[in-house]
C-alpha cells in the first residue's frame, strides 16, 4: 500500500517536469527551479571566476536572463530549452 502511493507520487512528479506541454499546470518557480538545479547550477552557484553567482543573476530582469538565454552568451547553454523554460528559470531567479 505504502510502497504504492510513493510510486505514484514519483511517476507524477516525474510526469510534471518531464512533459513540457503539462509546464502551464507547474508553478513557475517550481518548474524554474529544476531547470536552474539541472542545468545552471554548477556553473552559477556559487559562480566561478567567470561566471557571476546566483545573487548576482538576481538582480537582472526576466527580460535580459531570457535575452541572455537566447541571444546572449548562454545561448549554447541553454539549448533545447523551450521559450517557457527560459522564462521559467528567469523567473525563479528573480523571484524576491
Ligand atoms: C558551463 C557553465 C555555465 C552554465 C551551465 C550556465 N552558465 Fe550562465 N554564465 C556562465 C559564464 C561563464 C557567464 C559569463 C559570460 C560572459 O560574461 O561572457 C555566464 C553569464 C550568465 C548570465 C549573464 C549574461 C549577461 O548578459 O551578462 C546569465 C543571465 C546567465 N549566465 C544565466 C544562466 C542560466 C539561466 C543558466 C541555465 C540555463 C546558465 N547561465 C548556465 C557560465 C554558465
Amino acid at each position: 500500500m505504502r510502497l504504492r502511493t510513493v510510486g505514484s507520487l514519483a511517476a507524477l512528479a516525474f510526469a510534471m517536469l518531464a512533459a513540457p506541454a503539462s509546464g502551464e499546470a507547474v508553478a513557475p518557480t517550481v518548474r524554474g527551479g529544476a531547470i536552474f538545479a539541472e542545468r545552471c547550477k554548477e556553473c552559477h552557484d556559487p559562480g566561478d571566476d567567470r561566471a557571476p553567482p546566483r545573487a548576482v543573476l538576481a538582480t537582472k530582469t526576466v527580460d535580459e536572463i531570457v535575452a541572455a538565454l537566447t541571444t546572449g552568451p548562454m545561448a549554447p547553454v541553454a539549448e533545447g530549452l523551450t521559450p517557457d523554460d527560459k522564462r521559467a528559470v528567469a523567473t525563479y531567479l528573480t523571484a524576491k
